[in-house]
């Protein structure tokens, strides 16, 4: 291995091969990635929280295949038990990224990964997992290259590795709010990769909560393939993602003055509006649920008996992600109390914006 070079040879692996840890949290999108352009590229720039309490860990270990070349070859463990449908996933994935890292054809992976959350949780797994296998990959390729995680591009190629194998994953690579895509208000930002946000939110923001009730923890009734390929050809498609690129500005302006009654107006319209194309849809899909819509109408009920600062957003799914600032954690915790019959075997799971991953010493 050479020191700091960008070419490296991966004969002089270790015996004991090399290995990288990484925790790499979930996000929730404020505003909404649903429909992409070829390559994994979204059709609008989205913008979302990194979560703090949500996160998976992996760990990678790389040793060098008997034919060099031929790989790569991978083996994945989920909690400890060998996963072959996750196999032979991340394997579909390894060789679709293994032009972008210089060693995998060479080498043999063994991954181990973890849930903070458990399986049947309404929490969408692939942006945590993705993130975490990608800066693994990622750190893997800086020992090669002899330089340190972190360094210069190092996250931005962790975050267009991460949205090629889930468009949100790419947003999880930072910690507090990230943009993906283009847009004319964020200087930076990119269709291939995440960038963190250019300025700091106004500190009514800076412990933003998210309380999730869970109103049904099962999994997704449409895929996010099959649901982002519904915007090709989808008659509002134009205007969705004008729409989206317009409430994107707002937000930031928003997030920047501390201006709660537009931030909640604009993060409403955004989750709506995702439902509301999959309504409009051909076939269509209808993705909340009956205790959905009823939790939304008690928010606003609370909201204009107390004036307290809460509002919601939903994934493409049933659940109610509940958003707060942290001066508001005492007054909304009655509302949660409130609607913890509405969900699941009463399940809401309380979490925050995080700081997003973090390097770990593998064991
Ligand atoms: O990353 P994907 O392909 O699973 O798509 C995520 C889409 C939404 O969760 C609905 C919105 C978003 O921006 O995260």
């Amino acid at each position: 291995m050479k020191g700091g070079d960008m070419t490296y040879s991966t004969k002089d692996i270790p015996a004991e091969g090399l290995s990288a840890c990484w925790k790499s949290p979930s996000n929730i999108a404020l505003i909404k990635y649903w429909g992409k352009l070829g390559g994994q590229l979204p059709a609008n720039a989205s913008l979302s929280i990194t979560l703090s309490n949500a996160y998976t860990v992996t760990r990678v270990a790389a040793s060098r295949l008997d034919t060099p070349g031929s790989g790569p070859e991978a083996e994945f463990r989920f909690e400890g038990e060998l996963n072959l449908p996750f196999s032979s996933r991340i394997n579909t994935f390894l060789k679709s990224v293994a032009s972008h890292f210089q060693y995998l054809p060479d080498v043999k992976l063994s991954i181990e990964s973890g849930n903070s959350f458990p399986h049947s949780a309404g929490i969408a797994s692939s942006a945590s997992g993705m993130s975490a296998l990608a800066l693994c990959l990622c750190a893997l390729e800086a020992q090669f290259q002899g330089k340190e995680a972190g360094a210069p591009g190092f996250y931005e190629k962790a975050s267009s590795i991460a949205r090629l194998g889930s468009g949100s994953a790419c947003r999880s690579v930072y910690g507090g709010i990230t943009v993906w895509g283009r847009h004319h208000d964020v200087p930076g930002s990119s269709d291939e990769y995440a960038v963190p946000l250019h300025f700091d939110p106004h500190p009514l923001f800076s412990g933003l909560r998210d309380a999730i009730l869970i109103v049904d923890p099962g999994e997704k009734k449409v895929s996010s393939s099959v649901g982002h390929g519904l915007m090709n050809g989808h008659p509002f498609a134009e205007s969705r993602f004008a729409q989206a690129g317009k409430n994107l500005s707002g937000l930031l302006a928003a997030l920047k003055s501390g201006d709660w009654q537009v931030f909640a107006r604009i993060v409403e319209n955004e989750a709506l509006s995702l439902h509301a194309m999959m309504l409009a849809s051909d076939p269509w899909f209808i993705l909340m649920h009956p205790n959905s819509l009823l939790i939304i109408n008690k928010i606003e009920e609370f909201r204009k008996q107390t004036e307290a600062k809460v509002c919601f957003t939903l994934d493409a799914g049933p659940n109610i992600h509940l958003l707060f600032p942290e001066e508001e954690t005492e007054r909304v915790a009655t509302l949660i109390k409130s609607l913890k019959s509405y969900c699941f075997n009463d399940k809401v799971i309380e979490d925050l914006v995080g700081e997003g991953p973090k390097q770990l010493t593998c064991r």
